[in-house]
């Protein structure tokens, strides 16, 4: 099983939008694949077409018991993609971490208790943030994708990016490993998308992966639909790349 987490302190970055579809994507290429809503918004559990409020807290005892996380796993409409909804023990949990400055990492003790053969992939989907809640779940995970848009990127923001990775890997996670930078919301004819992924080339190098992601209308609607866009509109861009990235990660 390998444990992939969508990381970007910023938020709007398409962290939830990139989670959801790789999931589906590798799913469809038969994998299977537990993806993990570790953002109390709940965004991934509502692009999944959950109600957060109604599902997510069937979810909310298996967080405090000793069953197998995974064995609360829900369906969703795509074969071989299962989901651990965002709940409102999840907001206790990490009520609790803010209030206690503390050291420890509830997520990741409950994500060992998943049981590694049942999967071939588990991704979490993080919330934005650097604080203790978003070090949870880089604590839980093996390997990170961090998603950067192309549109807005700044070079001082990339600095940063690039530190925050850097110290992330070395103090809690020293086995976490750069999967790869993804470029998302990618523009062929804005020149401006072209200059930040020669500049995320240049800083990166072969960190960044080769599939980018485009921006496509499909996939902002296939959220309103309660759908991943591989679903919702199989012969997009916006499914064409996540198809590719799938097949990027699957080779990695
Ligand atoms: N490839 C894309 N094409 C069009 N819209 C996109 C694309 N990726 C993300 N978006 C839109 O960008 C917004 C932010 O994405 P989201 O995944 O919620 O970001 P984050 O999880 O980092 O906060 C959403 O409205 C989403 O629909
Ligand atoms: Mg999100």
């Amino acid at each position: 099983m390998r444990t992939i987490l969508f990381f970007n302190q910023k938020g709007g970055v398409a962290k939830t939008t990139s989670a959801v579809n790789t999931a589906a994507a590798l799913a469809e290429a038969g994998a299977r694949v537990l993806l993990i809503d570790a953002d109390p918004q709940g965004s991934a559990t509502n692009y999944l077409g959950y109600n957060f409020s109604n599902n997510g807290d069937l979810i909310s005892a298996a967080y405090n018991s000793s069953n197998h996380l995974d064995e609360h796993a829900l369906e969703t409409a795509v074969h071989n993609l299962y989901l651990i909804p965002a709940c409102s023990r999840l907001r206790e949990l990490y009520r609790k971490l803010k209030s206690d400055n503390s050291e420890s990492y509830p997520l990741r003790e409950r994500m060992a208790s998943i049981s590694a053969k049942n999967w071939d992939y588990t991704i979490i989907d993080a919330p934005p943030g650097s604080g203790q809640v978003v070090l949870n779940a880089v604590a839980a995970a093996q390997e990170l994708i961090v998603p950067v848009e192309a549109r807005f990127l700044s070079l001082s923001a990339l600095g940063g990016l690039f530190r925050l990775i850097q110290n992330v890997n070395k103090q809690l996670n020293p086995d976490l490993k750069l999967l790869g930078v993804l470029c998302t919301r990618f523009r062929e004819e804005e020149n401006h998308s072209q200059d930040m992924a020669d500049m995320l080339m240049q800083k990166f190098g072969s960190n960044v992966f080769y599939s980018v992601i485009h921006e496509d209308e499909a996939v902002a609607e296939s959220a309103r639909r309660f759908m991943p866009v591989t679903q919702m509109a199989p012969d997009s861009v916006g499914a064409m790349d996540f198809r590719q990235l799938s097949e990027e990660i699957m080779s990695n």
